[in-house]
């Protein structure tokens, strides 16, 4: 539980808000590279309650800058791509790719160079890896080191990511991609059916036998990691999902298989982009795996856009539940029930009116440092969870089965134990 002003401390993001400051002190994703064609289109990206566009000019790069003409705030996403720049459809001033305006032919010959030199433009830089393009939109002149985490260090065709677009705040959003005791429950029908299962069916089975895990907690400089601990008769099964404050949570996925890296990013107080990344080590990804956990819209920008609202309370089937459905979101993949139970939440959840328990220790620890961090760079403008100490490259989050007795903190995620296939 948390206290109404903490609350707001923690969910506002606009600008000026303290969260909002420190939340864009951090590269974020802005969108997936390959919606950006060199000469086409810009594309609109809202992040913290503010309006940009990101293009791509004739050599790849790519430019990000408010979405209003830096003029009288036409849309730039109407905008013609000259290739080194884009050229507002209304008057004709050009913003180069630089982020620099360097044409304004409204103006007479004699003074045009000049009177664009003098125009204010605002633009931020992006850089691409992952298959996505990130922006940093905080205040220091040279950018923070890039969290160059282990998906964003392979080629391109290793890494699938997908944007959910969720109509709540983004720290619901974060909360729920911690919160390993749900599985169990919100999930059981997919964890219970071959179609829906991301995982080996020894696994479920793990999950489905004991529905009070037992969490144990590694502090670490990007955050902390999380052992959710699952005694079965013969074996321990370890989650152990990897918190790299504070948009990112690495969901535990068997060894030797596809990683998943998810994000939590505010695009306004109340709507928040999360991001699903997939990505292969050791192979290219699949053509949309996402389709493999059900169906979803088959916009990789918007993969949730057909799943209801509270209108029609989500499209939750009753009669599905009747017959053994346990959410009665059905034929969806695990992501769908997350976002529904985070939607039914309300756009900003009053955290006053909790009363938690033991499986909400992970969210409490977030919170907690959430907190300490946005006070330490109120105090002294230092950001947290990114220090030289942190390597971005080994965050790797596993589940696996040892023995009784065994403790997990010494298993290596780059060389963990096997699960058996069946
Ligand atoms: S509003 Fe863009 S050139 Fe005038
Ligand atoms: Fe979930």
């Amino acid at each position: 539980m948390l206290t109404q002003e903490q609350n707001e401390l923690l969910t506002r993001i606009g600008p000026g808000a303290p969260m909002g400051e420190m939340l864009r002190e951090y590269w974020v994703p802005a969108c997936r590279s390959a919606k950006l064609k060199a000469e086409g289109a810009p594309e609109r990206v809202r992040l913290f309650g503010e309006d940009f566009v990101a293009f791509r000019g004739t050599d790849g790069r790519v430019g990000f800058i408010a979405e209003g003409c830096p003029h009288r705030c036409a849309s730039m996403a109407l905008a013609r791509n000259e290739g080194d720049g884009l050229r507002c459809i209304f008057h004709g001033w050009k913003v180069s790719l630089e982020g620099k305006c360097v044409d304004t032919p409204t103006e007479p010959p004699e003074r045009r160079e000049r009177f664009a030199e003098l125009v204010p433009v605002r633009s931020h830089p992006v850089h691409e890896a992952g298959a996505l393009v990130w922006v940093y939109l905080g205040k220091q002149a040279t950018p923070p080191r890039f969290p160059d985490f282990e998906f964003t260090r392979l080629p391109e065709g290793h890494v699938q990511p997908m944007r959910g677009i969720i109509r709540t705040n983004w720290l619901q959003g974060l909360e729920a991609l911690l919160d390993s005791a749900h599985v169990g429950y919100l999930h059981s029908a997919n964890l219970g059916s071959p179609a829906g299962r991301s995982l080996l069916k020894a696994e479920s089975d793990y999950m489905l036998n004991n529905g009070a895990p037992v969490f144990e907690f590694m502090e670490q400089p990007y955050g902390f990691r999380e052992g959710a601990l699952r005694d079965q008769e013969e074996v321990s099964y370890a989650r152990v999902r990897e918190v790299a404050l504070p948009y990112f949570s690495f969901i535990p996925m068997t060894p030797g298989g596809p990683g998943l890296a998810c994000c939590s990013i505010p695009i306004d107080d109340v709507t928040t982009a999360q991001w699903y990344i997939m990505f292969n080590p050791s192979a290219p990804m699949e053509p949309s795996r996402m389709s493999t956990f059900g169906t979803w819209s088959g916009d990789p920008d918007h993969f949730n856009a057909d799943m209801g609202s509270r209108e029609n309370t989500w499209n939750q089937d009753r009669a599905a539940m009747k017959a053994g459905h346990w959410s009665g979101i059905v034929g969806r993949g695990n992501a769908y029930e997350d976002f529904i139970v985070q939607e039914s939440m309300g756009p900003i959840v009053d955290r006053s009116k909790e009363f938690l328990g033991s499986c909400d220790h992970v969210i409490i620890r977030a919170r907690s440092q959430l907190l300490r961090a946005i006070k330490r760079y109120e105090e002294t403008g230092e950001v947290s969870f990114a220090g030289p100490d942190v390597d971005f490259g080994r965050i790797r989050a596993i589940s696996f089965a040892f023995a009784k007795g065994g403790d997990w903190r010494e298993i290596d995620a780059f060389n963990p134990p096997a699960i058996a296939a069946e």
